[in-house]
């Protein structure tokens, strides 16, 4: 087993109750909690590293608030991205630890590699046209989900043609429209398809629960701790 950590939860909410069930079993200790009603802050400078999984409001604050305290910071809250550059920037002028995912599963982040790959190859292929199916439970705040977003985004670094994304179905020719729907208990479904008259090529990645992500916010928590920098799953796993 790795070294017992002492580990704050910032967000005590699905992620932060899945990720303290697996912690304790492997051996690690949880020293603090924060919600939304949390006020005192100050037991959090008695962990080791903080894990973050909020609301896209607070994410931000979160993270700012670890790196100010030279706590390492894994954060997983979707939908602060305009505030992304401001956190690695206060990352690496105070010398801290930042990890962040839009997405802590192992699966999905081989998901995200074989996604880029496809897309490269379908750059010769203009005929075939990419689209995206992303599917999650009611409760989720934001849409497109910070995955979806992702592979957009890996679509359009490999193909000649795509640049952006769109939620319309009636966007640019050169945004992959993102079809969001909001079904329970869907813990994360996201799929691209590229058509052609002739055929589809389709590639899905289906959550069954909420354990992997879980379970890689965990396995980055390990991993982060003296180290020095702003890091993502590609560091963790060598993709
Ligand atoms: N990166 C990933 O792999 C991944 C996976 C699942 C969920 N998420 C994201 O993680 C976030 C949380 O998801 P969840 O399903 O646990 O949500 P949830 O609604 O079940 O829990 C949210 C928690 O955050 C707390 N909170 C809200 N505002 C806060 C604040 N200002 N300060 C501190 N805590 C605050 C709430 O009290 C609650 O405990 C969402 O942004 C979700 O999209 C990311």
């Amino acid at each position: 087993m790795s070294k017992t950590l002492k580990i704050a939860l910032l967000g005590y909410g699905k992620m932060g109750k899945t990720i303290e069930e697996i912690a304790v079993e492997k051996g690690h200790k949880i020293v603090f909690h924060a919600t939304v009603d949390t006020q005192d802050y100050s037991d959090l400078s008695g962990a080791d590293v903080a894990i973050e999984f909020s609301h896209p409001e607070a994410g931000f604050g979160n993270v700012q608030r670890c790196i100010e305290m030279g706590i390492p910071v894994v954060s997983g809250t979707t939908g602060w991205m305009d505030k992304m550059e401001s956190a690695k920037t206060l990352c690496e002028e105070k010398q801290g630890a930042f990890f962040y995912a839009s997405n802590f599963s192992v699966g999905v982040n081989l998901f995200f590699a074989l996604n880029e790959r496809l897309s490269q190859l379908m750059s010769r292929f203009p005929t075939y046209q990419a689209e995206m199916l992303e599917v999650h439970h009611t409760q989720k705040k934001d849409a497109p989900s910070g995955t979806a977003i992702t592979l957009a985004e890996g679509i359009a670094k490999h193909h000649e043609h795509y640049t952006g994304w769109s939620l319309s179905r009636n966007s640019a020719a050169n945004e992959v429209f993102i079809d969001v729907e909001r079904v329970d208990p869907t813990p994360g479904t996201h799929k691209i398809t590229w058509q052609s008259v002739i055929d589809t090529i389709e590639i899905q990645h289906i959550a069954h629960s909420r354990t992997g992500f879980a379970t890689g916010a965990l396995m980055a928590a390990e991993w982060l701790v003296g180290k020095s920098g702003c890091f993502t799953m590609r560091d963790l796993l060598q993709l």
